[in-house]
């Protein structure tokens, strides 16, 4: 991925002797950024390229934030190998480096956000849910967090003009709470064609944590052709939970999640995509387990999302977001309803 500071900069060199500098190295945006496919990369051939094919990397950013180990695993290549392909890939991707506060900001402006269809909620978001971003929503059972998955997957199939991101959907479903009918009643709410919209949620059902980490990897590998906008994790820890038992297992937990949640971040990027995530809270009140109404995962999850949304029902079928430790957002509360049609103000 060469840059758009470099095909400009070769211009400016070109006609002005003074400019011999090093042009600076400024994120490119996807429709600037000229096409340079893995194939070009010093040192790999074609049956390389196909490997990496396979095991899913087919762009050169996907393949400069890997381990050598692991993206010697994945694509079985020898970590050597490995290693050379992530350097090169690193330099023609150009992040290897730091970059400035307006590219960043270049970066930012891409950020999208999706229309929850509910007015206090996209308020309480500064106008809905961001791309680039990892959301964890956390509350008891039955506080509607998988009816947020739900309404939220429906509504990135919209178009754009009316708050959607006329994408496809990823859904990872740990406790099979997966419902296509309530995604037709949702879809139905909006006049919408039902099958239409249930073809582009993907979904799987993760059988155990080790599945949940692998099913990562399948969404890159099936991502080709697909405008990726939306994964979802329901629930990101009830697997890991029930398995890592024990204070002895602790850290051993902490650090597969931390993984799982580095992962999942790298698709949010890559596609400018929303990553979405469930989480309980802790059910035992005791010095143990912590306290009821926080969420489980600890530092890891609270460092790794962006936002966190806490949900907790109220009387007459009222339910009750609350924004908590937003990056430039003020904390705050909205009220909303859950109806037959999805969510409502
Ligand atoms: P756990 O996964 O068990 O932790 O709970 P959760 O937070 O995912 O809860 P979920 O999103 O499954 O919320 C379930 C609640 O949503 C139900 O108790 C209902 O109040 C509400 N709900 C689900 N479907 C409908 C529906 O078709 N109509 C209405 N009015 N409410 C519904
Ligand atoms: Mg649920």
């Amino acid at each position: 991925m060469a840059t758009k500071s470099k095909k400009k900069a070769k211009i400016e060199i070109e006609n002005n002797e003074d400019l011999q500098e090093e042009p600076l190295a400024v994120m490119p945006t996807e429709d600037e950024a000229p096409e340079v496919k893995i194939d070009d990369l010093p040192g790999v051939g074609p049956a390389t390229a196909e490997k990496l094919r396979e095991a899913g990397f087919d762009d050169l950013l996907a393949l400069a934030v890997m381990s050598p180990g692991d993206l010697a695993d994945q694509a079985e290549l020898g970590e050597a190998v490995a290693t050379k392909i992530i350097g090169a890939a690193k330099k023609m991707a150009n992040i290897g480096g730091f970059v400035s506060g307006d590219a960043l900001l270049e970066r930012r402006r891409e950020v999208l956000k999706l229309s929850s269809k509910v007015q206090s909620i996209d308020d309480l978001l500064g106008g809905g849910f961001e791309t680039q971003a990892l959301v964890e929503v956390y509350g008891a059972f039955g506080s509607g967090k998988t009816q947020i998955g739900h309404q939220l997957a429906v509504n990135c199939t919209l178009p754009m003009s009316e708050g959607g991101f006329d994408g496809d959907v990823f859904y990872i479903d740990t406790e099979d709470t997966f419902r296509p009918e309530r995604i037709t009643q949702m879809a139905r709410g909006y006049g919408l064609d039902p099958d239409a919209v249930l073809s582009r949620i993907h979904v799987a059902r993760a059988y155990n944590s080790a599945h949940q980490m692998l099913l990562v990897d399948e969404i890159k590998r099936m991502s080709k052709g697909l405008n990726v906008k939306m994964i979802i994790v329901d629930s990101l820890t009830s697997h890991f939970r029930a398995e890592y038992i024990g204070r002895g297992m602790l850290a051993n937990r902490q650090q597969k999640l931390n993984r799982h949640l580095k992962d999942l971040k790298q698709l949010a990027d890559i596609n400018n995509a929303l990553v979405l995530v469930t989480n309980q809270v802790h059910s035992k009140p005791d010095a143990m387990w912590g306290d009821p109404t926080k969420p489980i995962g600890g530092h890891v999850l609270a460092h790794a999302s962006t936002f966190r949304l806490y949900l907790r029902k109220a009387k007459a079928g009222r339910r009750i977001a609350r924004l908590v430790d937003s990056p430039n957002l003020p904390d705050g509360e909205c009220v909303y309803q859950v109806t037959q049609e999805g969510l409502r103000d």
